[in-house]
């Protein structure tokens, strides 16, 4: 199967699902973001068919891609949410999602984002030290509630991911130190406000083998056997995101195998597997639709300048992360080596390095795999408003973001009195 099963080429031409890209550039421009709705809805099926009867619960972490789009196609297929703010939870709610299905992770939660996910019912709070335990604990006490938690553990595994991505080593600024949880857990009766329901960890994103998962795995549930010896009732274990897409020649596991080898892990316990998967659900369901605005040749390079740039995707810059550029429409003739650019002054300003294509003024090019950490990561540096996304459902397409106007940019700011 195909990469990006639903971008193909139909005479020579890329299309999502029945719309041939070009006719998305001519109504919205570019840059533009295009969704496959059918590529997200299927690959959320593979999940569960995956789980098949297990208890068990996606969360998707909605800061791979918030769009309110595409988190309610989610929610109406039943996806519950791993959110990192009162924002994202505010999208949640307002896309149709079901708090009681959302899972709040992140190392430093405020005082009013625990107030409202508390007033929202959420499932559960992935508490991440004991100083954020006695906050929420006093909040909701306050409030007349009690807070279901999870602590993250930390479970000091190598994620063998990018270093900026990988969150499990004692070293990163995550969760609880394995050696600690216990401790905490078995301090609930201190906590008279929280009520400890589950067990977490995180290790890493972009990860493309299975082992880091299950040694995490075996980690949290040889501390969960030892919680349930001591009478703790713990109902479900979160093992986060972080399954692997393919960019380019990476072989991530399948979704199949991820998640046979999560139940395997935790399959002695009698406990509810929750995973929070960002990339693996949307990253291959999107791309990044740009034009070239100048073909520019110097002795040493030829360069593609493109009017989508860093601050529409930032991933290049930020990682050196590889996506591919596929033309919109195949042409004939030598390719030549391409430093395909965005307009923003600086050097890092890239999309990728040395691709061959075949390039003149206007064309067309779709940067692949953009779907997860693509527009959520987006900015107004150079003062460039923010791209159009666009969701494709079969032959129809859906304006879900309008492209932003520089008025809508400047509007917060004031200049001070004359
Ligand atoms: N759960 C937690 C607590 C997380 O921090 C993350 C991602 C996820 C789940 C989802 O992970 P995923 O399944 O998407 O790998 N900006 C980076 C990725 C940062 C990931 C941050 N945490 C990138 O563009 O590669």
């Amino acid at each position: 199967m195909s990469a990006f099963p639903q971008f193909e080429y139909h005479q020579n031409t890329l299309h999502a699902e029945s719309v041939p890209l070009e006719s998305i550039a001519k109504k919205f421009g570019t840059p533009c973001y295009v969704y496959s709705r059918a590529a997200l809805t299927a690959t959320f099926h593979e999940f569960k068919q995956a789980f098949a009867d297990d208890d068990y619960l996606i969360c998707y972490a909605v800061k791979a891609n918030s769009n309110l789009a595409i988190l309610n196609v989610l929610a109406e297929l039943g996806c519950g949410f791993d959110i990192v703010s009162g924002g994202e939870l505010h999208r949640v709610i307002k896309a149709g999602g079901d708090p009681r299905k959302t899972v709040f992770s992140g190392v430093g939660k405020l005082a009013d984002e625990m107030r409202m996910a508390l007033a929202a019912d959420i499932l559960c709070f992935n508490v991440e030290s004991v100083a954020e335990l006695q906050l929420l604990n006093q909040i909701a006490a306050a409030m007349n509630k009690t807070a279901p938690v999870s602590l993250r553990i930390n479970p000091d595994v190598d994620s063998k991911t990018h270093p900026y991505i990988s969150t499990g080593l004692k070293e990163n600024k995550f969760g609880i130190p394995f050696a600690e949880a216990e401790q905490i857990y078995l301090s609930a009766d201190q906590f008279q406000h929280i009520q400890f329901t589950g067990l977490d960890c995180h290790i890493g994103s972009q990860l493309t083998e299975l082992s880091p998962f299950t040694e995490a795995g075996k980690k949290l549930v040889d501390l969960l056997q030892r919680l349930q010896s001591s009478n703790l009732r713990i109902s479900h274990v979160d093992l986060g995101g972080g399954l692997g897409i393919r960019y380019s020649n990476e072989t991530p596991p399948s979704i199949h195998t991820y998640v046979n080898a999560l139940r395997q892990t935790v399959g002695s316990i009698k406990c509810r597997l929750l995973i929070e998967p960002g990339r693996s659900l949307i990253g291959n369901a999107g791309l990044l639709l740009t034009r070239t605005v100048y073909i520019k040749h110097t002795p040493d390079r030829h360069f593609a300048i493109v009017d989508a740039a860093m601050n529409d995707l930032l991933r290049p810059s930020l990682y050196n992360a590889y996506h591919e550029i596929l033309p919109v429409n195949k042409k004939n003739g030598n390719p030549e080596k391409y430093q395909v650019v965005g307009p923003v002054c600086e050097t890092g300003d890239f999309l990728g390095h040395d691709r061959k294509l075949i390039l003149d003024t206007n064309d067309l090019l779709a940067v692949m795999s953009s779907g997860a950490y693509g527009m959520s990561m987006s900015s107004n540096y150079n003062t460039r408003p923010r791209a159009a996304e666009v969701m494709v459902d079969g032959n129809t397409i859906h304006l879900i973001r309008a492209r932003e106007t520089i008025d809508q940019l400047i509007a917060p700011e004031t200049i001070l009195p004359a």
